[in-house]
């Protein structure tokens, strides 16, 4: 799938979906990109993935613009997205572009915020200044002390109503995608009618225009308990874990170096 973001629209209207994984470093990068992922987000997850930190606070601007750049060197067709980190775009729409234009000066074609409502105004500002931005909805993980851990969202006919309006005014504004996490099918199957850009779906059904899932949940290297709608292609943990194992055991019984 192409890099001009134009083409996923029409993707949309063609009914093809379209696949996303994270990843934070040049290596799975690069074959993320060979095995014709359509687009790759650097997640904030890597602060969980790759840092080993209970959630995604912690992560700052300077770690995404770094692994940012690294994936960015790796990838010859995928889109390229990037989280923007809690606390680098929240306090105003000035603040946002400033960040968003670091992620797009490393190598990001379109970043991602967490928020509904209350992040329209950035969203139509930044849209207004050559910045594609993607919108999260839904279970957005920087709001996990609000929510009380990470829990699905949308269960109330009310909660589901918020999450279409929040969809539309977004897009409105100018999102060029909206992605959802870990709510209803129906309501994410029901966004992506009501709005004319690509949705990409995780933990929300197949009624999305894309998926997205965490490169560690698909390759079983999540070594902590990965989410129930991940699905592990692979029990790469295991197996790398068995190949460390060897080369240790092979250096102590001098098998190698030959
Ligand atoms: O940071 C991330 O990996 C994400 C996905 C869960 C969508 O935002």
């Amino acid at each position: 799938m192409s890099k001009n973001i134009a083409n996923w629209d029409k993707a949309k209207r063609e009914g093809r979906k379209l696949s996303f994984i994270t990843a934070y470093d040049h290596p799975f990068a690069r074959m993320a990109d060979a095995a014709g992922l359509d687009g790759i987000l650097i997640g904030d997850s890597l602060g969980m993935m790759i840092a080993g930190s209970p959630d995604t606070l912690g992560v700052s601007l300077e770690q995404m613009e770094y692994h940012t750049s690294i994936v960015a060197k790796a990838v010859q067709k995928a889109l390229i997205m990037a989280d923007l980190p809690f606390g680098s775009y929240e306090e105003s729409p000035a603040q946002a572009f400033a960040a968003s234009a670091r992620l797009m000066k490393a190598g990001a074609e379109i970043v991602k915020l967490e928020g509904g409502a209350p992040m329209v105004e950035t969203v139509a500002f930044l849209s207004a200044r050559a910045v594609p931005v993607c919108a999260h909805i839904g279970l957005t993980p920087q709001h996990i002390r609000q929510f009380g851990g990470f829990k699905r969202q949308g269960k109330t006919p009310e909660a589901a109503a918020r999450l279409i309006e929040d969809a539309i005014a977004l897009a409105q504004a100018g999102a060029r995608m909206v992605l959802m996490e870990a709510i209803p099918a129906d309501v994410a199957a029901e966004i992506t009618r009501s709005i004319p850009v690509p949705t990409i779906g995780i933990g929300a059904g197949p009624g999305t225009d894309a998926q997205v899932l965490v490169l560690h949940d698909v390759l079983g290297l999540n070594m902590d308990r990965a989410p129930g709608f991940a699905r592990a292609y692979i029990n790469g943990a295991a197996l790398m874990q068995e190949a460390l194992t060897k080369y240790a055991e092979d250096v102590r019984t001098s098998k190698f170096p030959e």
